[in-house]
């Protein structure tokens, strides 16, 4: 197991990528803090993981609040008295397919709150816990599109934005054996689209982009946990500062 004793903290544990990362850091040995504003479904891949046999606990948090984040935090210290993981998963885009003209500052902001800030915050408080065990390994999740999207402006943005802060905390916090690296995944199937889109354009959107990316198809939640397994275990102790495209080839 690649993570045996490890105390590993999964923000959108609740979502589909952060559950599937959740469910995979647990199978490799670590105990996970699972993390989400969404109650009932972070209950739900909890059972999960209790059921396969792993050790995780549940904090309903919104990540866009500091009093909530700095909590957070101060819950880890007291339950575990380390970090020595955390992966920032939470995020979406609240602004989608909108035209330049369209861009609205709220939903903008929102957009950057949900994705950026609560990044920023989550790193800022590990940085409290790990600088002095002098050992961390942080995980962000930017996006294929933070080379930039026709119709994803602020989203765009704010994945572009963890790519630089996560290199900017991978500068200041190597020196404490800490890294800090980013996931940018091109489409990945996970049921929010189906829930957002219906089953009907989400297929047609599934296969359309499957149809443009040299792998022909599009990722699994599974194939973006195993390169924050990666990125997150000793297997990628040299490796900072680094944005690892997850794309099927997509946009080379
Ligand atoms: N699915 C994709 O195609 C894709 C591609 C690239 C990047 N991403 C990124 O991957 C991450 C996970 O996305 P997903 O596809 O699994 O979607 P998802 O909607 O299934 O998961 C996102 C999770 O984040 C949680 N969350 C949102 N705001 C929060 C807040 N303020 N506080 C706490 N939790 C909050 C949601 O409740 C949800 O459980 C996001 O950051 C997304 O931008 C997704």
């Amino acid at each position: 197991m690649r993570l045996s004793g490890k105390i590993a903290l999964v923000t959108g544990a609740a979502g589909g990528i952060g559950g599937a990362t959740a469910r995979c850091f647990a199978r490799q040995g670590a105990t996970v803090v699972l993390v989400d504003i969404d109650e009932v479904r972070c209950e739900d891949v909890l059972r999960q993981i209790l059921q396969e046999g792993g050790t995780a606990s549940c904090a309903v948090v919104d990540l866009t609040s500091e009093p909530q984040v700095v909590e957070l935090f101060a819950n880890v210290r007291r339950t575990h008295g380390r970090l020595d993981i955390l992966v920032n998963i939470a995020g979406g885009d609240c602004e989608p397919a909108a035209s330049v003209e369209e861009i609205d500052p709220e939903r903008a902001m929102r957009n950057l709150d949900m994705n950026l800030k609560s990044c920023m915050l989550c790193c800022r408080e590990a940085a409290k816990l790990m600088k002095p065990q002098g050992y961390g390994r942080i995980v962000n999740m930017s996006s294929l599109v933070y080379r930039g999207s026709p119709n994803q402006f602020s989203y765009s943005a704010s994945k572009g934005g963890i790519y630089s802060f996560t290199r900017s905390i991978a500068m200041a916090l190597g020196s404490f054996n800490i890294t800090a690296n980013a996931l940018a995944p091109a489409l990945v199937e996970v049921d929010a689209f189906v829930r957002a889109l219906g089953p009907e354009r989400w297929k047609a959107l599934a296969e359309a982009s499957a149809e443009r990316y040299p792998l022909k198809r599009i990722a699994t939640p599974d194939d973006i946990a195993k390169a924050a397994l990666f990125l997150a275990s000793d297997d990628a102790a040299f490796i900072t500062g680094q944005i690892l495209e997850i794309s099927g080839g997509a946009r080379l």
